[in-house]
């Protein structure tokens, strides 16, 4: 396993008050640090107020979404440059992005790009859909997802993907260890097709109905790096165990 890396993943969840009190609860009960990348993704809104809630602490900050476009006549959209000033990563071509708001490996590649020249680390989401799965297509579609979002990218030393299979994804029925466990590999072999020895050091996460009972089993697999983290990641005390559990499993 890469460093540990557990991610939260807020969603349109919390107000700038309550994020940051959330914020700065997680960060109290983690104050210790050594527990490997602890990152918190609060909506837009309320960054600037959790990088204050969490400042001194080991916990980093990422946003949940991101436009292609440096600046420009984008009424509502954030883009990298903006992002960069206040947190260190992003989140990109989650699921909910990908079927709530059509948006296409194209887009989202420009997204990626987009986050690297600013300077942020993308947290590349993919995943297949239980249709996907059910014909057989699980590997052929996140590889190809994958591929089509790096389209433009020649330097993967920033970057972090996380395998979300979309059935997972806040249903409470997380994949079992070994099917993330084999999406991960596949995800691996794609990735070193594409970018040769580099794509070792890229940590690969685990996303959809990650909880402390489970995260250990997702942890042990080879080539599970750590967890993208939603529904668990809303209450300080949850999260903290999500990331206690986790530091288990990398201390062994
Ligand atoms: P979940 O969400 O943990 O609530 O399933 C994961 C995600 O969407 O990142």
């Amino acid at each position: 396993m890469n460093r540990l890396t557990i991610i939260g993943n807020w969603k349109m969840n919390t107000t700038p008050e309550s994020a940051h009190i959330l914020g700065y609860n997680i960060s109290k009960i983690l104050s210790d640090g050594g527990m490997g990348n602890i990152v918190i993704c609060p909506p837009h809104i309320s960054l600037d107020r959790v990088a204050q809630a969490v400042a001194g602490s080991s916990i980093r900050v990422g946003a949940q979404d991101v436009h292609p476009e440096p600046s420009g006549a984008f009424t509502g959209e954030v883009s990298a440059p903006m992002l960069a000033e206040l947190v260190e990563f992003v989140i990109v071509g989650h699921s909910e992005r990908r079927t709530l708001f059509a948006e296409s490996d194209e887009f989202i590649a420009g997204k990626v790009t987009a986050s690297i020249e600013a300077g942020l680390k993308p947290i590349l989401c993919v995943g297949e859909s239980l249709e996907d799965r059910r014909a057989g297509r699980a590997e052929s579609v996140v590889s190809s997802q994958l591929l089509a979002c790096l389209a433009n990218v020649t330097d993967v030393s920033s970057l972090l993907v996380a395998y979300e299979p979309v059935w997972a994804i806040g249903t409470g029925e997380a994949a079992t260890p070994q099917i993330s466990q084999d999406m991960m590999s596949s995800i691996r072999s794609a990735l070193r097709s594409g970018f040769g020895d580099a794509a070792h050091a890229v940590p690969c996460l685990y996303g959809g109905s990650v909880n402390a009972d489970n995260v250990q089993s997702f942890l042990r697999q080879p080539d599970i790096d750590g967890a993208l983290v939603g529904g668990a990641s809303l209450d300080a005390e949850s999260f903290v165990a999500i990331v206690a559990r986790a530091s288990e499993v990398a201390a062994d």
